[in-house]
């Protein structure tokens, strides 16, 4: 019988890959159908896409009548046009042209929409996939309710230096956790595929390498070896292509001295030709034209070439394929084919949005108004806002604070900051006074009656006046408990926004020490969209919570924390440096020869004389108000061959009275190869909820694959040899074991 059904099933299997065969050669029978009637104008076209006349996320040069340009078929998408009304106007214009493409409305959605969610390296620091998919499906929801078919979404550039304000929008420093997030956050976008109204594309970004900027200054330049472009920057993208992301979208800085636009290795060679990509490459804005600063090309026609046959499918606001692309296929600069295959790319996903069949599909009146208000999406939100806050501090139990407490004073610039909690890449509303809960509304809805809520602001976020200090310390005076948050503003991370301080701006961090030193329970909580430097807080305050940018939700969330409703369980996707100094500051660095084995080995070391080895915060660092003790790693045995699986079990006991969940991280380390290798590679995690005292086994199992890398020739590959094995709360604090791939 047993047989009967598994034939049964594998003719399933078999007749249901052949369907998806059957669909997608159906859609390229219409879509190269459609291509032969096309004029070579209308296919470049295609290849063109303007910004919307109402906002704008780059310099708009706003050349050219866009009516007639849509009306002639020399549109192929638009970006920054949402809302049922907009986009049903310009849709109504492409409906005109001669072959009615639709076109496709690009936006970016990077963390939520109309509910605004965690900054995406907030989001990491929950390092829960499930909630960060569901996140990113709220998101897809509400954009394609109104009227959006393609997120700019999710960037997924490693980052190391958190001088560069773009880190607030990635996943951090691990490559192995960003790949995971990059699959999740893909997934959570395009749902169950594109023909579904409630998905968007996802744009996998910004390719390749950008996190990587000289400097940690945005738009710099980037050099590494190959072997650095594969090993470490290079997954998170792989990652997004095997989740089925939609498009790319390249990057606007120049890699090992060819700009990513025009780029042929990384968008031909790599993107479109070892890893198979389907889906299409949309530039950044305007860096096809950016070229000509780069020095790379000579004009804006030179750069459309380069672009257009480095792989680069779809112009963002360059201008340059709509004005010189058709010359340059008469000149035989670029081949008819390439266009054809550019515009095969695009029309392909056209068709399977549906947007042929029904070109206002995603324009839905109703859908908007029932998506605009869905209560359910901010119980999402709010879930994730409150894992991705992390417990960097918390001595003498000063937290969790009780309810009851007599009288709690709440001091500083973000108290009953709202909009600044959505950060960058965020949208504002008419209603946001109303919907975004700002600490202090979230503190009153938990406090009891009888409790006492003091305020001050006590100084600004950047400004320099203190004239408000006494006040704020007069006020923490009479109260019980003090919460202090200080941080900086939304737009302080975030596009062109790198910083060469990263201290707490302005006088925040001398009012924490007027306050702290009054020696009450205090908390500092700190708002950011970056790892910040704040040493004197950090050696002094009793505890400190990290919330970066939590979105519409952050009060909410703050208080769940700050209570106890929630046991907090965030870890630190990036390591935070003690000073900018240190940057660039990562755990898994190479040792080299002359590695320090502590702060005061530093002489004739790879070290800094005057300042700690050490971050200020280690990657993976995340207290909660549970204690977790790890027991020593036991291995299913000492060595293993590939093909076979080596398992790894620590026993995780709960010693508090408080349940809570630790994400325990699993770290290797090759102790001898043919490259050299990092101190630890996060190669695992399990996000374990204990009860009060309960103790349980947390295996991880490993195979020779997990232990691969790329060698001196780039051949991804495992070598036999002895590797440490690590498992514990963060990267520097963690049991060892030893064990041998034979
Ligand atoms: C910006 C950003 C990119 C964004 C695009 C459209 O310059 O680099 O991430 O998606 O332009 O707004």
């Amino acid at each position: 019988m047993i047989r009967i059904a598994t034939l049964l099933l594998s003719v399933c299997f078999i007749s249901s890959l052949a369907a998806q065969t059957t669909a997608e050669k159906r859609i390229d029978k219409s879509v190269d159908s459609l291509l032969k009637l096309m004029t070579l104008d209308e296919k470049i076209g295609q290849m063109n896409q303007y910004n919307g006349p109402w906002a704008a996320t780059g310099p708009l040069t706003n050349e050219g009548n866009l009516v007639g340009q849509i009306k002639e078929g020399k549109v192929g998408s638009m970006l920054n046009v949402t809302g049922v009304k907009r986009t049903r106007e310009l849709q109504d214009l492409a409906m005109q042209s001669r072959l009615k493409i639709p076109l496709l409305f690009g936006q970016d959605v990077i963390h939520g929409f109309r509910t605004i969610f965690p900054i995406p390296l907030g989001e990491a620091a929950s390092w829960d996939l499930k909630a960060m998919e569901a996140g990113a499906r709220v998101a897809a929801v509400e954009a394609s309710a109104a009227g959006v078919h393609w997120t700019f979404a999710p960037m997924v550039d490693i980052a190391r230096d958190p001088r560069w304000g773009r880190v607030m929008e990635g996943a951090g420093e691990d490559t192995y956790l960003g790949s995971l997030i990059a699959k999740a956050r893909v997934k959570g976008f395009q749902g169950n595929g594109f023909g579904d109204t409630a998905s968007v594309m996802a744009c996998a970004k910004h390719f390749a390498a950008y996190g990587a900027a000289v400097g940690g200054r945005d738009y710099n330049s980037v050099d590494m070896s190959l072997r650095q472009l594969h090993e470490t920057y290079l997954p998170p993208f792989k990652a997004a292509v095997d989740a089925g992301a939609a498009t790319f979208m390249n990057s606007f800085n120049d890699i090992n001295g060819i700009p990513a636009t025009g780029n042929k290795y990384i968008q031909r060679d790599i993107l479109k030709g070892q890893w198979k990509f389907k889906g299409f490459v949309v530039s950044d804005w305007g860096s096809i034209g950016e070229m000509i600063n780069h020095g790379y090309s000579k004009d804006n026609k030179e750069a459309g070439m380069q672009a257009a046959n480095a792989g680069s499918d779809m112009d963002m606001e360059s201008r340059s394929y709509i004005q010189h692309l058709a010359a340059l296929v008469k000149e035989g600069k670029v081949k008819m084919a390439v266009v054809d295959d550019a515009v095969r790319r695009i029309l392909r996903k056209k068709f399977e949005m549906g947007l042929f069949a029904d070109p206002y599909k995603f324009s839905n009146e109703n859908r908007e108004k029932t998506q605009w208000n869905n209560p359910q999406h901010r119980v999402v939100a709010r879930d994730i806002a409150k894992k991705s806050i992390v417990l960097l501090k918390n001595e003498k139990q000063v937290l969790p604070v009780s309810k009851q407490t007599g009288s709690i004073a709440l001091i500083g610039p973000f108290v009953k900051a709202k909009s600044d909690h959505l950060g960058f890449w965020s949208y504002d509303w008419p209603d946001d006074s109303t919907r975004i809960v700002s600490l202090w509304d979230g503190v009153k809805s938990k406090v009891s009656a009888q409790t006492k809520m003091l305020y001050a602001k006590g100084c600004g976020i950047t400004e320099l006046d203190k004239t408000g200090f006494a006040e704020a310390v007069e006020t923490a005076r009479k109260a019980d408990y003090v919460i202090l948050t200080v941080g900086e503003t939304r737009d302080m991370s975030g596009e062109a926004k790198s910083r060469s301080s990263i201290q707490l701006p302005g006088v925040q961090e001398e009012l924490v020490k007027e306050i702290v030193s009054l020696g009450k329970p205090t908390v500092v909580m700190i708002s950011a969209g970056r790892p910040l430097v704040f040493n004197w807080t950090a050696d002094h305050a009793p505890a400190i919570l990290y919330t970066w940018w939590l979105g519409t939700e952050a009060g909410n969330a703050m208080a769940d924390v700050l209570f106890g409703d929630y046991n907090p369980s965030g870890k630190l996707p990036m390591s935070f440096p003690r000073t900018e100094g240190q940057i660039p500051i990562y755990y898994n660095h190479y040792f080299t020869g002359r590695p320090a084995k502590n702060d005061s080995d530093r002489h004739y070391r790879s070290a800094y004389t005057d300042l700690s080895l050490y971050p200020k915060y280690a990657f993976g660092h995340g207290l909660s108000y549970s204690s977790f003790e790890y027991s020593e790693i036991q291995l299913s045995a000492p060595a293993f061959h590939a093909g076979q699986s080596l398992t790894a079990t620590v026993s995780l006991t709960n010693k508090s009275k408080t349940a809570g969940t630790e994400t325990v991280q699993l770290y290797i380390r090759d102790i001898t190869a043919s490259v050299v290798r990092p101190v630890k590679e996060l190669k695992g995690f399990s996000q374990v909820t204990l009860a009060a005292g309960e103790t349980r086994s947390v295996s991880f199992t490993l195979t020779a694959d997990d232990l691969r890398f790329y060698n001196d020739q780039l051949q991804y590959i495992y070598e036999p040899g002895k590797f440490k094995l690590f498992i514990g709360t963060s990267s520097d604090n963690v049991k060892e074991a030893e064990f041998e791939l034979k």
